[in-house]
């Protein structure tokens, strides 16, 4: 029984009881309003005892409800639908108290919004997140919460799905009460205080001067122009806010209900599904799940630079004992330092507190050499992209810590290579953070030839310490999201060669939903990172493979990004960024040496070139098994390099276009250049087959 109705003195307590979230199914909805009806008919009542004067509705477990059971996305409408339960508490003669536990989201608030009272505990998240997933709340939601707290407090929360605390809730009158037990709360409420109130549908919302109401809702639209850029849901949810004002209750319920119909239907909401759902894939497989990892009580990092610093705080921080090892002591004070201005950043957003923070840093341990490490159950190497002082570090550890994990940060260099320094390979593993590593989310979990069962149930392990999304991924240079980011950005190269604009080539990714284009990114995280690469590979580089050499030629200028102030763009202080004249007299140059007459481009045979050269890419590495499921490269490219979450990914993206339509493209391609554009066996074969990626 998901819906479990008890009474508890005069209140009738209806249960929601469906781990782990309390999702809201048919099942649900139908029991709610069973339980209602029964209480309100007197059926429930208990012998001798006092009458029911009030129906509480809370979660059994620690969470109220999170939301719609998004299984459900997919299938008919199932009877009794959200909208109809709401109102059946809305309409319930005896009032309807929401004790709220835990997540209270989506249809969750939607339910709580029908209740004529809301009391929450101290860990409580209220909120209308389903722009998240591409649609707008279709029970009411957008109609409700305006009545209840005001035209610009649900303007700040419903177009970016944003939840808020039950400090603010209380403060902008989302809920009536914080409790440490709203239950037993909601039992002993004062039934005068709230049962004369007017159930939220028939509120008037209050009134604000037209020039304020219009500002508000022209703010709003613009945040979301920039923060949500393409994305259609947010945008109609602040239409049917403006519904709220300008419409009756009955009316704005209606149009909102339509576009939740509608949007639940647009490749927007499958995309943001598609996601939803390779995030919560991502977690430890089933054949590691007997497997045990290794402690993370106490753990090295050796490296203190940009990301060792990040992980070694966050690892702090998620409540291991961590030791920082450095070069000497000047390069240990350095790191301390670094490593210090995390936990102070912390503090500055109100993330941590003073004390908490000076505390987490007393904690850690930094020093030079080895001495003492024996115990640790993980080391993570994060020093100089270098063969050579990767063995140096890695052969130490091999001596210095004989039990445990060990782990590489690598960006590109080969796990392998690395394992066989080692006296048993198997405890070797790649762990690939991005930068900064305590905020992105995205852990590349590299499993080498030899890696052990008990070191990747190891990086599981550290990916849920430290809320990181983990996708296992194959040993080959660059891995998932480099090796994809190397194929595109050489695809760019050669567009600007043969005649588009690096600019163009941002706009376009821009309007297709990149927070950035490829040409900025590059000069915000310096050009000479991927110098360094190339330099690499140049001694195995395909000679048959066309190749530009204007980045190299901008690094020997010196143009290596925003730190040098100049890239591909100029930056001077105060002003925007504009195209550093120099790259373009280099392109036209290096396109003259190697005789190339430079063509106009459109914007969609850029996009175009840019997506297949992704798409196949992703291909091959599905077809080497170096990334196991299409829903994990979408994961690695949507947490790692900016792919609009909204289209969910490269390979859902290529679904979209069709795999068809690809093999063809590919095949003209491929005539025109057989080395670059080589096509994946992957997409043949689906071709042939008729099947996408991810369906
Ligand atoms: P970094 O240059 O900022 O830091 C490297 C640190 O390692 C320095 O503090 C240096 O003193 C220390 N170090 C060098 N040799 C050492 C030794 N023998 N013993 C102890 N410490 C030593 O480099 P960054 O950017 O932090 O990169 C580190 C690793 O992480 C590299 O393998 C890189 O490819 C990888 N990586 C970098 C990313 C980035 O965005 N910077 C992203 C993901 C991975």
């Amino acid at each position: 029984m998901v819906i479990r109705t008890e009474v508890h003195g005069t209140a009738g307590v209806v249960f929601i009881d469906r781990p782990p979230v309390n999702a809201i199914n048919g099942e649900v909805r139908s029991g709610i309003v069973d339980a209602i009806t029964t209480l309100n008919a007197g059926l429930n009542k208990e012998p001798n005892s006092a009458p029911i004067d009030r129906i509480v509705l809370c979660g059994a477990n620690s969470i109220f409800a999170a939301g719609a059971d998004a299984g459900e996305f997919n299938l008919p409408p199932i009877e009794p639908g959200l909208p109809e339960v709401v109102a059946t508490i809305e309409n319930s003669a005896l009032p309807v108290i929401a004790a709220i536990r835990g997540a209270c989201l989506g249809g969750g608030l939607e339910l709580a919004l029908g209740c004529r009272a809301r009391i929450a505990d101290t860990k409580a998240q209220l909120g209308l997140p389903e722009v998240i997933l591409g649609v707008v709340p279709g029970s009411g939601g957008t109609q409700r919460l305006p009545r209840l707290i005001g035209i610009k407090a649900a303007l700040s929360m419903v177009p970016e799905g944003r939840a808020v605390n039950p400090t603010e809730a209380l403060k902008i009158g989302l809920i009536d009460a914080i409790e440490n037990d709203p239950l037993a709360a909601a039992l002993t409420l004062d039934l005068a205080t709230f049962k004369a109130r007017p159930p939220i549908s028939a509120m008037a919302i209050d009134e604000l001067p037209a020039d304020e109401l219009s500002a508000a809702f022209a703010s709003a639209r613009e945040k979301v122009s920039k923060k949500l850029r393409g994305q259609r849901a947010p945008v109609e949810a602040i239409g049917l806010l403006e519904r709220a004002v300008s419409a009756d209750f009955v009316t704005g319920t209606t149009a909102e209900r339509a576009m939740f119909l509608e949007l639940r239907g647009t490749v927007e909401c499958a995309a943001l599904r598609h996601v939803f759902f390779a995030e919560r894939g991502a977690r430890v497989p089933y054949d590691l799940k007997t497997t045990s990892p290794a402690s993370l009580d106490h753990s090295v990092v050796v490296g203190g630079g940009t990301m060792g610093a990040g992980i070694a705080y966050a690892m702090a921080k998620s409540g291991s004992s961590v030791t920082l090892v450095e070069r000497d002591d000047g390069a240990v004070s350095v790191a301390r330092d670094r490593v210090a201005g995390l936990f102070s950043a912390a503090v500055k957003r109100g993330l941590m507190t003073a004390d908490k923070a000076e505390a987490g840093l007393a904690a850690m341990n930094f020093q030079a050499g080895y001495e003492g490490l024996a115990h640790a159950g993980l080391a993570i190497e994060a020093v100089f992209e270098d063969m050579d002082v990767k063995r140096q570090v890695l052969t130490a550890l091999d001596k210095m810590m004989p039990n445990a994990v060990l782990a590489s940060n690598t960006s590109y260099l080969d796990i392998d290579a690395m394992a066989g320094w080692l006296t048993d390979p198997s405890r070797l593993i790649g762990l690939h953070f991005f930068s900064p590593a305590h905020i992105m989310k995205l852990l590349e979990i590299v499993r080498g030839k030899a890696t052990s069962k008990a070191a990747l149930a190891t990086g599981f392990a550290l990916a849920k310490a430290l809320r990181k999304l983990p996708v296992v991924v194959g040993v080959c240079d660059g891995f998932v999201g480099n090796r994809m980011l190397q194929r595109v950005r050489e695809a760019a190269e050669l567009l600007i060669l043969d005649g588009a604009e690096f600019t163009q080539i941002d706009k376009v990714m821009r309007e297709f939903g990149y927070a950035m284009g490829l040409y900025m990114t590059q000069d915000l995280s310096g050009l000479d990172i991927a110098w360094a690469n190339r330099k690499r590979q140049a001694e195995t580089r395909d000679p048959r493979r066309r190749y530009s050499r204007v980045q190299d030629l901008m690094c020997e200028e010196g143009y290596l990004g925003r730190k040098t102030g100049a890239g591909w763009y100029i930056y001077e202080d105060g002003k925007s960024p504009v195209p550093n004249p120099a790259a373009a007299q280099m392109i036209e140059a290096e396109a003259a040496r190697q005789n190339i007459t430079r063509r106009a481009m459109s914007d969609d045979e850029v996009l175009n070139i840019l997506m297949l050269a992704l798409i196949n890419e992703a291909a091959s590495l599905l077809g080497e098994g170096i990334a196991g499921r299409a829903s994990d490269v979408d994961l690695v490219l949507v947490h790692g390099y900016g792919f609009p979450r909204f289209r969910g990914g490269p390979l859902f993206h290529a679904d979209q276009l069709g795999i068809d339509a690809i093999h063809e493209q590919l095949k003209a391609l491929e005539a025109s250049d057989p080395v670059i554009w080589k096509i994946a066996p992957m997409i043949k074969k689906l071709a042939e087959e008729g099947r996408g990626f991810t369906s």
